[in-house]
């Protein structure tokens, strides 16, 4: 079927919530993909950031395969070998002591890092930050902070607060004695790529811990090398209680999970679970692909990389853009004019892109792409900036 058929069948029977491009993706390799018709694409999408592994990796292949041959079904009533052995696999790359509460999305693993730090502290309040997104479940939302989310679906969850990200003071002010905890991205990627400044999360981390607060970091979008570590807090000395993470956990499956600092010990049975959670899989999925991420060294590489890309951007000087920021292979242009005109340029040339907020161009590549996909993505970039 050609692109236009399948892009009426959608619009026909999907309800609506996701605007979308004019091209029907259906086969990738690496940093490509291709449409219905065969068109290539260089993928600075990287599905939305599933997909730090690149597409149809050979080694998630066969670990799928192997594994749906044998079991796919064992809920966490039950012991399992996958589960088993990519907890261990898992806990051994983290960067402190921990357990691990495996769910299915970004949105799930926030919510139930909240639940879990309410349970912990007895205490009902949540810091968030302006700019921050964390999904868009009832919990998730609350902590989210774009108006444009959370308008529709009021009255949200009590007890959220945000203030403006990298200011410690703001946040001094917020945290008190009723603060389960505070909720921050190591870097803000939905809102608007920006990093942490430096001494930001040492500052979170001293402020919680003279006020009894719990520090999650939300690293869903972070996490899994993306930022040139295989966790982003990693580029700090700081320990928190929690990350959540998600997207390319699995290789691009859908899977995700909660890291709870090994001090915080077990939480009550049935206090929270899910049917998918741990699943075998995905289990065997995310340890393939956590094994992908060690042995091809991809933090290194998306450091390098990035390192690279950002040099090059900076270069570009292009008076229509305001900044180029980031970490790793997440990497964002502010433009000085809304950014769909410019990514609908990019996808007629050949390239996909995202946005980050309405003015901010985000690149978000597979962290496998080559130099020379890079270098075309900077080249059709400086044509249309100029
Ligand atoms: C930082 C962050 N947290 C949470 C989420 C929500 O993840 P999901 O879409 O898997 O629910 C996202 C999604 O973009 C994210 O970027």
């Amino acid at each position: 079927m050609q692109n236009t058929e399948l892009i009426s069948i959608e619009q026909r029977y999907e309800v609506g919530l996701y605007p979308k491009r004019p091209v029907t993706i259906v086969q990738g390799r690496g940093a490509h993909l291709w449409d219905a018709e065969g068109r290539m694409f260089i993928d600075c999408v990287g599905g939305q950031g599933a997909a730090n592994l690149g597409h149809s990796h050979p080694a998630l292949i066969a670990a799928v395969q192997d594994q749906a041959a044998r079991l796919i079904s064992c809920p966490e009533i039950f012991h399992n070998d996958q589960r088993a052995a990519y907890l261990e696999a898992l806990a051994a790359a983290l960067p402190f002591p921990a357990r691990i509460f495996l769910c299915n999305s970004g949105a799930e693993a926030i919510e139930a890092s909240l639940k879990f730090a309410r349970l912990l502290t007895g205490r009902p309040r949540i810091v968030a930050t302006m700019r921050g997104f964390h999904g868009r479940t009832f919990g998730a939302l609350s902590a989210t902070w774009d108006a444009k989310y959370r308008k529709p679906f009021m009255p949200l969850v009590p007890e959220f607060a945000h203030v403006p990200y990298n200011n410690l003071e703001a946040l001094a002010e917020a945290v008190n004695a009723q603060t389960a905890a505070v909720l921050l991205e190591p870097v803000q990627g939905e809102g608007g790529v920006r990093p942490a400044d430096a001494g930001y999360l040492e500052g979170a981390r001293r402020i919680c811990d003279e006020q009894g607060a719990l520090l999650l970091l939300d690293e869903v979008q972070t996490g899994f090398g993306r930022t040139g570590k295989l966790f982003a807090v990693e580029h700090s000395g700081v320990i928190p209680d929690m990350l959540a993470l998600a997207k390319s956990m699995a290789g691009g499956l859908p899977m995700g999970a909660v890291v709870l600092h090994e001090r915080h010990g077990t939480l009550p049975g049935g206090a929270h679970g899910t049917t998918f959670g741990g699943n075998p899989l995905l289990c065997a999925a995310a340890h393939a692909a956590l094994r992908v991420m060690q042995d091809d060294d991809l933090p290194g590489q998306a450091a390098e990389k990035g390192t690279w890309l950002l040099e090059r951007l900076h270069a570009l000087a292009s008076p229509q853009v305001r900044e180029v920021r980031g970490q790793g292979l997440l990497v964002g242009l502010e433009l000085k004019q809304r950014v769909q005109p410019y990514l609908s340029a990019l996808l007629e040339r050949g390239v996909l892109a995202l946005p980050a907020g309405p003015n901010v161009l985000r690149l978000l590549p597979p962290l496998v792409i080559d130099y020379a996909d890079l270098e075309t993505v900077v080249v059709h970039l400086a044509e249309i900036l100029r």
